[in-house]
């Protein structure tokens, strides 16, 4: 274990770019939002000063609406598609930042998970260190408060207690069955050309989403553009618009931890307040989708007025917020470690897929469509320790350590081989284990 978790260490020095480390040094050479909340829980062991220097870089990038845009380009690196030039929003975007190139979208607001984490360890430090942390949160609280805001806001504008989105990529989870139905409702229009980069860094496409899918990505992207990326009318122009129930438990998980903190560390009163409601409405939004019986959430398509069924992480989603009736909380838990998911027969490790192998959207190389994803383990490992459930908590990492035993830390792994698959030496898997040693 101290060798694995010395490799780790090793690798998130290596995607070091100096105030940001790289998601993965060549599919995704530039800062994501979630990517670099998970890295910083990694780096919070190693060094609560370079983890607060990566949360402080991320929200450098902050919209002025308040957005955290879902990347955060490194000045001077390429390869990587769709970049500045594509998304172009300091030109078109009134809200942008004036001096970072970001893209135009968001991703899941696992932020305040990180903060939890950095304050944690800064614990166990001397005072010097214990200031850092405790100077970074009070010189952000305003950004992080605003940042959930927006989200509250902007993204929930008819108050149904769910976010949403208007392109998958903000799930985190691209190509999830999901958003098949969805995206068939999505039509490329007039789309200027444009090279993929991502498959000629996998070598495997078949670990990729299709081109048609990438078509679908673009489109919106460009549908974004013309909007101006401006929030009022993104909700009436854009073609694919979906309530994330995933993002919406981890937004309502997220609110209460930052009340949390707020109320430990004395941020203003008005604002624990509202983040304590805002827990309660998206909560009570996440627990509204849920199956009677067995306690699955559901996510919904705004633009053609019906529920999504799939059989996917984002089922679980009243596990991380909580909220729901004891007895189908109990149903809910044991549907994730049951055949359907974590107790497969033929998984690897007991560990869960991001689709179920026993559904018809299954592909078990296919990025969000089967493969375990080492970031999700991490999530649902240290959620169930906050929620009380130790053993299962302590079941998630044991597995995720023996997964993670091969060195690769890859993005994804095939659910029933084991087969590292996507990236390799990606920082959050790396940061994931890190946490796990720590
Ligand atoms: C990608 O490029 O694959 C990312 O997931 C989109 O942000």
């Amino acid at each position: 274990p101290t060798q694995l978790a010395a490799r780790a260490a090793y690798l998130l020095r290596g995607n070091d770019l100096g105030t940001m480390t790289s998601a993965a040094p060549r599919l995704y050479p530039h800062m994501w939002s979630w990517d670099a909340a998970f890295v910083a829980v990694g780096l919070a062991p190693l060094s609560v000063e370079r983890a607060v220097i990566e949360l402080d870089t991320l929200l450098s990038a902050q919209w002025k609406n308040g957005m955290i845009p879902h990347i955060v380009f490194a000045n001077g690196v390429d390869g990587y598609f769709p970049g500045p030039a594509r998304w172009e929003c300091r030109k078109l975007a009134a809200n942008a930042p004036d001096d970072l190139d970001t893209s135009g979208i968001t991703q899941p607001p696992v932020h305040a998970i990180a903060v939890q984490r950095i304050l944690d360890h800064s614990r166990r430090h001397g005072r010097s260190t214990r200031s850092v942390a405790e100077e970074f949160l009070n010189r952000r609280w305003p950004d992080l408060v605003r940042w959930h805001r927006w989200l509250a806001h902007a993204r929930d504008p008819k108050e149904t207690g769910r976010i949403t989105l208007y392109h998958g990529w903000e799930s985190g989870m691209d190509n999830s069955p999901r958003w098949d139905r969805a995206y068939e409702h999505v039509v490329p229009g007039d789309l200027p050309p444009y090279r993929r980069e991502d498959v000629l860094v996998v070598s495997d496409p078949t670990q990729r989403p299709t081109d048609r899918e990438y078509d679908r990505y673009l489109w919106l992207v460009e549908q974004m553009r013309r909007a101006g990326y401006d929030d009022y009318q993104l909700a009436s122009t854009m073609s694919f618009a979906v309530e994330d129930v995933f993002v919406t438990g981890i937004f309502a998980l997220a609110c209460e931890v930052l009340a949390n903190i707020g109320e430990e560390y004395k941020q203003p009163h008005a604002d624990v307040r509202d983040l304590y409601a805002w827990a309660d409405r998206f909560r009570a939004g996440v627990v509204a989708t849920a199956d009677a019986r067995t306690g699955a959430a559901r996510d919904f398509d705004v633009r053609l007025q019906r529920w999504i069924n799939t059989e996917t992480l984002s089922m679980f989603a009243p596990l991380l917020c909580g909220g729901l009736p004891r007895d189908t909380e109990r149903s809910l838990l044991r549907v994730f470690e049951g055949p359907r998911f974590c107790g497969h027969p033929d998984l690897r490790y007991a560990l869960p897929p991001s689709t179920s192998p026993v559904s018809k959207d299954f592909r078990s190389r296919e990025y969000w469509r089967g493969p375990v994803w080492p970031v999700m383990s991490w999530l649902f490992s240290w959620v169930f320790a906050r929620r009380g459930w130790a053993e299962r908590s302590f079941m998630l990492r044991a597995e995720g350590l023996r997964q993670a035993s091969d060195g690769s830390f890859a993005e994804y792994y095939e659910p029933f081989t084991g087969e590292p698959l996507g990236s390799m030496q990606q920082s959050w898997t790396a940061a994931s284990v890190l946490d796990w040693l720590g």
